[in-house]
């Protein structure tokens, strides 16, 4: 079964929990994100041969992300001892709470899975690449997987079955990300996190979640600002991220629909319904950490509707 193919995959970026929905929503990003090289190998199995721009990442696939995925993958075809070359472009660090590492993960599976001819859907794919980001965080949750994977927004209405839903994106809907430079991995984030939440929590972080859905389906956008608050996770997590309040402050001062933590940080995300206050955010965002002498990044995109792909 084996060929001389080199397979290629770009998997997108992408923002989880889009403030009202911890570990089932999440989207897309254009641009950003890590490449996946697959080729025949000289030894049985899955070989790491090169990690770019991710010196601190392990070349053992079993503690690498994109390795474990695509070893569930090949295990499931029974193809494990099929000699295969992974070659690993990290074009982000790790650590910035744009799901780095899930696209690690699904570039792993999707290119494995085209190298073999596409045996499985991209739909199949996710429990691989779930299982793949796991080794990041321990934890299994597929709202950076999903999106990347799959592109547009997508609810994960079940973890454990990977039951996911794409729904729509809005014409016009634009992203602003401003990533202060520091790292916090997610096992540490997730950390601070209390177990508990209170009824009265949940029946409004609830109603919001539901309204946001609603607000994609209609292009509501006042219903999307007024619904986009999270009220559970955030708090809990503000904190860790340097000058979180006052970015969220001058996102929605100027006309941002929602603003919150993408992931688990330290990355911030504002959605706005349209270029001009995106571009004036951006602008915002900018100086207030270049006034704070905080090294950042910040970027304007739009939603990704297709995810990854093979070129
Ligand atoms: N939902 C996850 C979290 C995203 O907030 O911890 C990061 O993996």
């Amino acid at each position: 079964m084996s060929n001389n193919l080199t397979v290629k995959v770009f998997a997108p970026a992408s923002v989880a929990n889009v403030a009202v929905g911890y570990d089932i929503l999440g989207f897309a990003l254009m641009g950003l994100g890590d490449d996946v090289i697959i080729r025949k190998g000289k030894v049985e199995g899955l070989t790491i041969k090169t990690i770019h721009k991710g010196r601190s990442l392990s070349k053992d696939p079993l503690k690498n992300t994109a390795g474990v995925s695509a070893i569930r993958l090949l295990q499931s075809l029974g193809l494990e001892r099929e000699p295969l070359e992974m070659e690993i472009y990290k074009n982000m660090s790790i650590g910035t709470g744009l799901g780095s590492s899930a696209a690690s993960a699904v570039a792993g599976a999707l290119a494995v899975n085209a190298y073999f001819g596409n045996p499985y859907s991209k739909m199949q794919l996710l429990q691989y690449a779930t299982e793949g980001e796991q080794v990041a965080d321990g934890a299994f949750h597929a709202d950076n997987v999903a999106p990347s994977m799959l592109g547009s927004m997508i609810l994960v209405r079940d973890n454990k079955t990977l039951d996911c839903i794409k729904l729509p994106v809005p014409n016009g809907l634009r992203v602003v990300v401003v990533y202060p430079h520091i790292q916090i991995l997610t096992k540490d984030s997730r950390r601070v996190l209390s177990p508990n939440v209170s009824l009265k929590q949940h029946t409004q972080q609830s109603a919001n979640l539901g309204a946001f859905v609603a607000s994609l389906y209609k292009t509501d956008f006042p219903l999307m600002q007024r619904c986009l608050n999270d009220l559970i996770i955030e708090p809990q997590r503000a904190k860790l991220i340097p000058g979180f309040m006052d970015i969220k402050r001058l996102g929605l001062d100027a006309g941002a629909l929602g603003c919150s933590i993408s992931g688990a940080g330290p990355s911030i995300f504002c959605l706005c319904n349209n270029s001009h206050i995106a571009e004036n955010i951006h602008e915002l965002w900018s100086n207030y950490y270049t006034d704070k002498k905080q090294l950042f990044d910040c970027f304007i995109s739009d939603i990704n509707k297709e995810g990854a792909y093979v070129y």
